[in-house]
C-alpha cells in the first residue's frame, strides 16, 4: 500500500495494489474507529451509501471483525438512500442488510433506514427528524463549530462524475446550508428520487472515508484531489472535515491520473 499523508491538503491517501487489500485495510479502519468512538462515547454512529462500497467493506462479517467489533453500540444511518420501497433493488437500505447487517448482530431499531412511504421530501425531512432527536440524547455527538450532526464516521464511494451521496455536479442541493437532510428528484443516476445528507454534515463528521476503485474514477478523482486552480470543483473536492479526519481508501487504477502517479508506483 503506498500511503501519502496529507497530498496536498485533500486528506490521507491510501493507496493499494489489489481490492482485496483496500478491503482489509478499510475493515481495519473501520474496526478501529468504532473500538475508539464506543470507549470514548459508548456508541459508533456510521453513515453508509450505496454502491461498491458495500462489497468492499463485507469483510466487516468475517473473522475476526464478526467477533470482535461491538456491534450492539452500532448505530447506521445512510448518508443517501434512493426513494424506494424497503426490498426494491435499487434501495441503498436493501444492499447493506442484504450484503452486512443480516450477517452479524446489530441491533434492528439501531438501522435508521428512511420511511419509504414518504415522497422525496417529506423522508427527508423525517429523517432529519429523527437524527435531531439522536442529536439530542447525543447518540450521535454534535459539531463544536455549528449544531450539524458529527457522526463517528461517515463511509463514502464516488461516481466517475465526481460526485458523492447523491450531491451531484452543479447541483442546488449542493449549496444547501441550513437543512442536514435534503432531496432530490432528478437524480442523473437512476433512480432519480433520493435523499442526501448536506455538505455541512458531511463536513462536520469525525471521519470521512471515502472509497474510489477503477480506472472509470481516474478523472473525476483527479479534480476532487489535484490543484486545480480556478476549475469549478467537483463535488468529492468539497468534502472537507473542519474537525476531522479525511481518508482516501484508493486502488492503483483510480490512483492513476493523480499528479505524481507513476505506472510501476
Ligand atoms: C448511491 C450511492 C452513490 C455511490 C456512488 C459510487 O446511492 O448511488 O450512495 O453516491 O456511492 O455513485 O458508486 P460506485 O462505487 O458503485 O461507483
Amino acid at each position: 500500500m503506498a500511503d501519502t499523508a496529507g497530498h496536498k491538503n485533500r486528506g490521507e491517501l491510501r493507496i493499494h495494489e489489489s481490492l482485496d487489500e483496500l478491503a482489509t485495510d478499510l475493515a481495519d479502519y473501520i474496526a478501529e474507529l468504532s473500538e475508539m468512538s464506543v470507549k470514548e462515547r459508548g456508541f459508533f454512529a456510521v453513515a453508509l451509501s450505496g454502491g461498491s462500497l458495500i462489497s468492499l467493506i463485507r469483510k466487516l462479517c468475517e473473522a475476526p471483525y464478526n467477533r470482535t467489533v461491538d456491534w450492539a453500540k452500532w448505530h447506521i444511518f445512510w448518508a443517501d438512500e434512493r426513494v424506494v420501497a424497503k426490498n426494491h433493488e435499487d434501495s441503498n437500505y436493501k444492499l447493506a442488510k442484504d450484503g452486512i447487517l443480516s450477517k452479524v448482530p446489530v441491533v434492528p431499531s439501531h438501522v435508521y433506514s428512511i420511511n419509504d412511504s414518504l415522497s422525496a421530501e417529506e423522508a427527508a425531512s423525517e429523517y432529519e427528524f429523527i437524527l435531531r432527536q439522536l442529536v439530542k440524547t447525543r447518540t450521535v455527538s454534535v459539531s463544536e463549530t455549528s449544531d450539524c450532526p458529527k457522526f463517528d464516521l461517515i463511509l463514502l464511494g464516488m461516481g466517475p462524475d465526481g460526485h458523492v451521496a447523491s450531491l451531484f455536479p452543479h447541483h442546488s442541493a449542493l449549496d444547501e446550508k441550513d437543512s442536514w437532510v435534503t432531496f432530490i428528484t432528478d437524480s442523473p443516476k437512476p433512480p432519480p428520487e433520493r435523499i442526501t445528507f448536506t455538505l455541512p454534515v458531511i463536513n462536520s463528521a469525525s471521519n470521512v472515508a471515502v472509497v474510489t476503485t477503477g480506472a472509470s474514477k481516474a478523472d473525476a478523482l483527479h479534480l476532487a484531489i489535484d490543484d486545480m486552480a480556478g476549475a469549478i470543483p467537483v463535488p468529492a473536492r468539497m468534502v472537507h472535515p473542519t474537525n476531522g479526519k479525511l481518508v482516501w481508501f484508493l486502488d492503483k487504477s483510480a490512483a492513476s491520473k493523480l499528479d505524481g502517479s507513476q505506472p510501476d508506483e
